[in-house]
């Protein structure tokens, strides 16, 4: 169950399908306190010279207060053994109950950020940019009305990715 260091680059992963049907978890805090949250809405790529992610996070999530204090977050990517545990992830809060110890998931503490030894994948990532989505920027309108009826429009953050963890 241990990770060794390596870079991107030598990935052979395919981040669409990754992401959409693969879900991840989005993870920021201490060894005080820490929450994670499952997501499916993000992407990888390159932005200003560097390799990053981006990330969408409604107001309402309790892990959007850790990202918000943090200078780093993490994001984990899983075999599908542990779609349990994501599901778990993305339905209750951390507000309302120990989501790690529901999830059956171990929490590791990089100098950064947080992650999970049941991962396959880690990306640590530093915060870049955040910016709240806005309603008279949307293009085509019906994405309003699908995703937005609540008003409760995402918050995307970019961040570098400093470090790459795989599975040994
Ligand atoms: C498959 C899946 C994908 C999700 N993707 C996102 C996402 O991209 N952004 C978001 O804000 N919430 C997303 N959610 C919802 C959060 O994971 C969910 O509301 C979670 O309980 C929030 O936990 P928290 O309050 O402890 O942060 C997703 C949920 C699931 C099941």
């Amino acid at each position: 169950m241990s990770f060794h260091e390596t870079s991107v680059e030598k990935l052979s992963i395919n981040p669409f399908t990754l992401i959409n049907k693969g879900w991840m978890l989005l993870t920021a805090g201490n060894e005080k306190a820490h929450n994670t949250m499952t997501a499916s809405w993000g992407s990888l790529g390159e932005l200003w010279g560097s390799y990053v992610s981006t990330i969408h996070i409604r107001p309402q999530r309790y892990t959007l207060e850790f990202i918000e204090k943090q200078d780093f977050y993490s994001v984990c990517f899983f075999e599908e053994e542990y779609r349990n545990a994501l599901t778990v992830c993305g339905k209750v809060s951390g507000r309302d109950c120990d989501k790690d110890k529901e999830a059956g998931l171990t929490p590791l503490f990089d100098q950064a950020a947080p992650y999970y030894a049941e991962a396959k994948l880690v990306f640590i990532c530093r915060k870049l940019y955040k910016q709240d989505m806005r309603e008279e920027c949307f293009l085509d309108r019906r994405i309003l009305d699908k995703h937005y009826s609540a008003g409760d429009l995402h918050r995307t953050f970019i961040g570098e990715i400093v470090k790459v963890l795989e599975k040994d």
